[in-house]
């Protein structure tokens, strides 16, 4: 099974950025993290960071067909991109949405995500497990 894991805007700044809230790892640890967890043997993987909304969206076009879920911590964008939201669903691609913090317990704006009602899952609050719980709802469904 080939899975796209997507960062995007700020989450390339990592272990740096209010690592009260984020943690102190950086992306890289956290992607190395995940490819080597036990939930993610047999899982091929490939893994995009950008912080800019349209290279995004590029990569999503650019893997319809030819993977079979995404992983995906819009950052800010999920509180706002329509577009994004529009790139899911045109992608095709069964898209979960993650994140490290809790969005529900922060500033209001947080509250809102505009991509999860295309989304099959949303998983936050939880750090890095965020990602792999998403993935082990990939695999649940899967079954
Ligand atoms: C985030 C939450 C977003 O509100 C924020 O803009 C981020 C990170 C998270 O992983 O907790 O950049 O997606």
């Amino acid at each position: 099974m080939k899975l796209i894991v997507i960062n995007g805007p700020n989450l390339n700044l990592l272990g740096e950025r209010e690592p009260e809230i984020y943690g102190s790892e950086s992306l890289n640890q956290i992607n190395e993290w995940i490819q080597n967890h036990e939930s993610c043997k047999n899982l091929e993987f490939e893994f995009f960071q950008s912080n800019s909304e349209g290279e995004i969206i590029d990569f999503l076009h650019s893997k319809r067909g030819k993977v079979d879920y995404c992983i995906l911590n819009a950052g800010a964008l999920t509180h706002y991109s329509y577009a994004l939201r529009d790139a899911i669903v045109g992608a095709q691609i069964p898209t979960v949405e993650v994140h490290l913090s809790n969005i529900h317990k922060r500033e209001n704006f947080r509250k809102t995500s505009v991509i999860k009602n295309v989304c099959i899952g949303q998983f936050f609050g939880e750090g890095k497990q965020s990602y792999i719980n998403g993935i082990k709802h990939i695999l649940e469904i899967k079954e």
